[in-house]
């Protein structure tokens, strides 16, 4: 072998792309982009992002609950593969959508903005959280054609409502996220053994955690501090962000209880989508569909809030079967690989929602991070449909009951129709 062809096998050239491309590319799951991220953050903010309320069972049940769920493949010729499909009456690449979460910023100073970027590339849309560390005007700014959903926290003082609504609207916002799983916050362990505080207190330990992590902390005291702006004027007295516990203050303060006659009246302010995010009880979900919802996030918030919630893959069935069609479905909660978006559809989702998946990819890599999560998702969800023998969306969604079996369950799939006169080898093997 002459020299020349050993540099042709050995691809002499530089690494294609820049740093967060090429560490984000070292990832080939989820999985590994959630060690990446551990290995990059301080402790207390990584475990901020992976925690679950309490004894964290809802949070574990939302992962093994697809688990329960096997695939029965068909065989039959896969053609004219399609991920596309629609959303609350826009169109979406594949049906994947990124959930709200407060704080992002914390993970990497670009937060939400690159979040929003990489979802507007990747066409779908983005939930921004009310608790967001971007305005909802600079994300607007960041990514003029995204799908933008806004995160509302309900509340029964309709003039302080009004003044919100009216600032989502004017800042573009399609549709409204609103939550119904927050009357109290979840006791989340994890972040009052760590210390963890939101914005971040400096203690001894922080000062620890920031020297292990240089290029977090060097990150982090570079730019802007972490505050919640999108509260600012709704508060008279001023950022939350002040606030050494600005969650309870949030939730017992300025936003009081609210009940179905507040999502009645948020319907009649509301002209365009609203989706419940935070629905378990197909109770909940056949009243929102009665007064006009038009979606339900079937959620436990990612295990954070209530333990023992529900998880949604264990609910779905009856969620689909009490609301027969009249309001679109997302599931949350636990959604790592592909296979469990085209589970979910299975069952008669309409789309799927995930959360920590693109904070580890932001955290590990940036926007190219979350563009990467997004681009697995893409594959896995491929792979697993063309395996699976179904092509598009409406096909998986309309015969995938058909195609996956619950491990405590008798196969319940529609028979086949067998052709009457079935031929015979002789007569197969005759062109
Ligand atoms: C760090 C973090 C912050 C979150 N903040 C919010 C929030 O502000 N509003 C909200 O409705 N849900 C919030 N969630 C819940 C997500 O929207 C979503 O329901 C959940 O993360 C889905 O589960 P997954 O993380 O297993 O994908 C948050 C989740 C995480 C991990």
């Amino acid at each position: 072998m002459k020299l020349k062809d050993i540099k042709a096998l050995a691809s002499v050239q530089g690494p294609a792309g820049s740093v967060p491309e090429r560490l984000a590319r070292t990832c080939f799951s989820v999985e590994d982009m959630r060690k990446l991220a551990a290995k990059r953050l301080p402790k207390s903010i990584f475990e901020y992002i992976e925690g679950g309320g309490e004894d964290e069972v809802s949070l574990r049940r939302n992962r093994s609950s697809f688990n329960d769920w096997s695939f029965l493949p068909k065989w039959g010729s896969v053609e004219n593969f399609d991920l596309s499909s629609t959303l609350l009456g826009g169109p979406v690449s594949m049906p994947v959508t990124l959930s709200p979460t407060g704080g992002t910023r914390l993970f990497h100073p670009q937060g939400e903005s690159a979040v929003a970027r990489a979802a507007l590339a990747e066409g779908i849309p983005y939930g921004l959280a009310h608790l967001s560390t971007t305005t909802m005007e600079d994300v607007s700014a960041a990514a003029p054609g995204l799908r933008r959903w806004f995160n509302l926290e309900p509340t029964s003082d309709k003039g302080l409502l009004q003044a919100v609504l009216d600032r989502v609207s004017n800042a573009g916002y399609e549709a409204l996220l609103v939550n119904v799983d927050c009357r109290a916050i979840g006791h989340r362990e994890r972040d009052y053994r760590n210390g963890f505080t939101a914005p971040p207190s400096i203690k001894p330990k922080t000062v620890v955690e920031g020297v292990l992590h240089p290029a977090w902390a060097l990150r982090f005291l570079a730019n802007d501090a972490i505050a919640f702006p999108n509260l600012d004027a709704e508060v008279p007295e001023g950022p939350l962000a002040s606030s050494p516990d600005m969650w309870r203050t949030l939730l017992a303060g300025s936003y009081e209880p609210t009940d179905w006659d507040d999502i009645r009246d948020l319907r009649e302010r509301w002209n365009g989508p609203i989706v419940l995010k935070g629905v378990v009880n197909p109770n909940d979900a056949a009243l929102a569909a009665a007064i006009g919802i038009d979606a339900i996030q079937v959620s436990n918030h990612g295990g954070r809030q209530l333990d023992h919630m529900a998880a949604p893959m264990d609910v779905l069935t009856d969620i689909v079967e009490r609301t027969a069609g009249r309001l679109e479905i997302i599931v949350d909660g636990g959604i790592r690989r592909g296979s469990d978006v085209v589970k979910a559809l299975a069952l008669g989702a309409d789309a799927c929602s995930i959360g920590r998946p693109y904070l580890y990819g932001l955290a590990a890599a940036s926007e190219a991070g979350v563009a990467h999560v997004l681009k697995m998702f893409r594959a896995e969800m491929t792979r697993t449909m063309m395996l699976l023998g179904v092509s598009t969306i409406e096909e998986l969604r309309t015969e995938g009951r058909d195609l996956i079996r619950h491990r405590n369950e008798a196969f319940t799939g529609t028979p086949p129709v067998i052709p009457e006169a079935p031929l015979g080898r002789e007569e197969m093997r005759t062109p």
